[in-house]
């Protein structure tokens, strides 16, 4: 997730495109940069780390003379995030200069082709392709733009939103949409694009939403867009928004956690990209590649990583025969622990920064023992520490309280373990086939499933929200979703919760239940679905009230059973996970509590 702006207007345009970026920068931060043309010539100017480098290296330039331009905040998917792999990238000639949001997935094939025919590279990134191919669509084109551009996207497979400024034509900026988000901003003598709203809410409230496979070309004092396919023209009616900097930030939603929640689909769209073989149904986990299938694999992670962990024990079981160990990152640094060589260690970790987390890496590595690092952050500590890494594509997570996190871990432990079960033909093509197929599903399936499950959220934590305590239970592969459950209503309603494996409830939390210590159960339709509906029954006995996720057509009675689609396997998980965020959001906002924010928490624990 990156944040992208493009400006034509009558206004000097570097410093309000660094106003934009600044309003954008939630989206990403690790790098910046800007392109304009001035004095005939396009100039780019970008630096590594948060907007403010890049501040003050324009600070020393004369900027004043140009008028469009466009720039670009990073958030880094391919590449680590240093000055070379920062956006906008150029073509071989420098008359054209690109800044990307998204995924190329096909960037390899297309790097090849073109180097091939000689162009050189001179970054990491996925978007440099773009750069190149779009000068030699250009070339093929006799210099039409719009049908270089078209040419272009014809052979990206991906995600992408683009903002293009070019020698050739000062004054102008194309963009160009897919999946990615960019919207149009009409203004009078001045026009904008850019990835959300609030980079250029203080010019113009007047809004075009462009769909996947458009095109837009915009000046000073007109606008167009076409169908990227065809290139005909799309009629399309500007918009007025009413919402403030801060609202548009949050994308409408009134926290940032709420908007993460409704972002899981495209996470998870994007954490697929490129991983999945279409043609014969295999993942394809080139972080992976080479790497020996571990002989034991330890797990090592902090909260809702933790978490995320102990549901990919599961499938590493059960589709690689590996056992799998997982461990909290604060208990395991102070083990004597014995390691063998042919083991390896896999560290989760959002933020890549955990200092738990990374003294565990740091010890394991000290041991001889290769380490993987699943993480979020690109470049971060533990991302760099690591032998290897897989990269979750979750985006920034604002909010406190991890949620699209979890869901980007999940996707990609699912593919670790589709990974080695195929390396080691220990998974059945059968459960290969549905599996992949359950996951390309799943974005949609999401998407057209959150907006009922926060209504039923809404309802359940009006009834509840004065509990003093929860208990969360589930078995199996859903016992790590209702420690999470507990977790996530704690953290952000403060009321007491305790996740529990439902099989355990007798040996003592069973004490607790009354009529007012209600439960949250998982019963989704599995295998242990038979042994955790006797557990309901043990809490109903002591007149407990119970809510349970669970899906249609299931031999249950509780007081609110809360119905979520059937997905194949243990892939339910990713329709459970969002109930779950969702009834602990909603009680929280109920409460008028900081959700974004919670008390004595942090988004990054870099102290042990
Ligand atoms: C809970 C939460 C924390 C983090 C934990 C690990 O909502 O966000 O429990 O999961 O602090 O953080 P990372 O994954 O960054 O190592």
């Amino acid at each position: 997730m990156c944040g992208i702006i493009g400006y034509s207007g009558h206004r000097v345009a570097v410093p309000l495109i660094m106003e934009g970026l600044r309003r954008l920068e939630y989206r990403g931060y690790d790098s910046a940069g800007v392109a304009y043309i001035m004095d005939d010539r396009l100039h780019v100017v970008r630096a590594p780390g948060k907007l403010i480098e890049l501040d003050t290296k324009l600070a020393s330039m004369n900027v004043g003379g140009a008028v469009s331009g466009i720039g670009h905040t990073r958030w880094a998917t391919h590449g680590l995030p240093n000055e070379k792999n920062a956006h906008p990238h150029r073509d071989a000639a420098g008359h054209l200069a690109l800044a990307h949001n998204g995924i190329v997935e096909n960037f390899q094939t297309l790097r090849c082709m073109l180097q091939g025919e000689g162009a050189s590279f001179v970054s990491d990134t996925d978007t440099e392709s773009l750069a190149h191919l779009l000068a030699k669509g250009l070339q093929e084109h006799a210099g039409d733009m719009l049908k270089a551009l078209a040419w272009t996207l014809n052979q990206v497979d991906g995600s992408f939103a683009l903002a293009i400024v070019r020698l050739e034509e000062p004054g102008v900026i194309y963009g160009a949409r897919r999946h990615s988000p960019l919207v149009l901003g009409v203004g009078e003598g001045e026009n904008f694009i850019a990835s959300d709203i609030p980079a250029f809410l203080p010019y113009t409230r007047n809004v075009v939403f462009l769909d996947s496979d458009e095109i837009v070309r915009i000046d000073a004092n007109s606008w167009g867009v076409w169908e990227a396919a065809t290139l005909a023209p799309v009629h399309k009616t500007p918009q007025r928004i009413s919402w403030d900097v801060q609202a548009a930030q949050k994308g409408g939603y009134k926290h940032f956690m709420l908007k993460e929640i409704f972002e899981q689909p495209r996470v998870v769209a994007d954490c697929l990209a490129g991983r999945l073989d279409a043609t014969h149904q295999r993942v394809c986990l080139e972080e992976l590649a080479g790497m020996p299938v571990p002989k034991r694999l330890h797990v090592l992670a902090c909260g809702t990583s933790y978490h995320a962990g102990l549901w990919g024990m599961h499938l590493f079981e059960d589709w690689a025969r590996i056992p799998v160990s997982v461990e909290i990152a604060s208990e395991f640094r102070y083990r004597n622990v014995l390691l063998d060589e042919d083991d390896a260690v896999l560290i989760i970790s959002q933020s890549g920064e955990t200092a738990d987390s990374l003294a565990c890496l740091q010890l394991v590595k000290s041991m001889g023992v290769p380490v993987i690092g699943l993480c979020n952050v690109v470049g971060s500590s533990i991302a760099r520490e690591s032998d290897r890494v897989v990269y979750t594509q979750a985006g920034p997570e604002i909010s406190v309280a991890s949620t699209k996190a979890m869901c980007s871990q999940l996707t990609l432990l699912t593919l670790m373990a589709l990974h080695w079960g195929q390396e080691k033909g220990t998974l059945r093509e059968a459960d290969r086939i549905a599996c992949i197929e359950a996951l390309r599903q799943l974005p949609a399936l999401l998407d057209d499933h959150l907006p009922a499950m926060r209504e039923k959220a809404r309802e359940l934590s009006r009834l509840y929200a004065d509990a003093r305590s929860f208990l969360f239970l589930g078995r199996g592969h859903c016992c790590p979703l209702a420690l999470e459950g507990a977790l996530k209503l704690k953290e952000i309603s403060y009321i007491h919760a305790e996740g529990y494996a439902a099989g355990e409830m007798k040996h003592g939390p069973i004490a607790l239940i009354d009529p007012h210590f209600p439960t949250f159960a998982l019963a989704l339709d599995d295998a242990l679905f038979p042994k955790v509906k006797s557990n309901l029954q043990e809490v109903q006995a002591r007149n407990g009230e119970i809510i349970a996720l669970t899906n249609e057509g299931m031999d249950l009675q509780v007081e609110h059973p809360w119905i979520i689609p059937r997905v194949w396997g243990p892939l339910g998980a990713f329709m459970a996970l969002p109930a779950l965020q969702l009834f602990a959001y909603e009680t929280a906002d109920y409460l008028g509590k900081d959700v974004d924010q919670p008390r004595n928490l942090a988004k990054s624990v870099t102290v042990e």
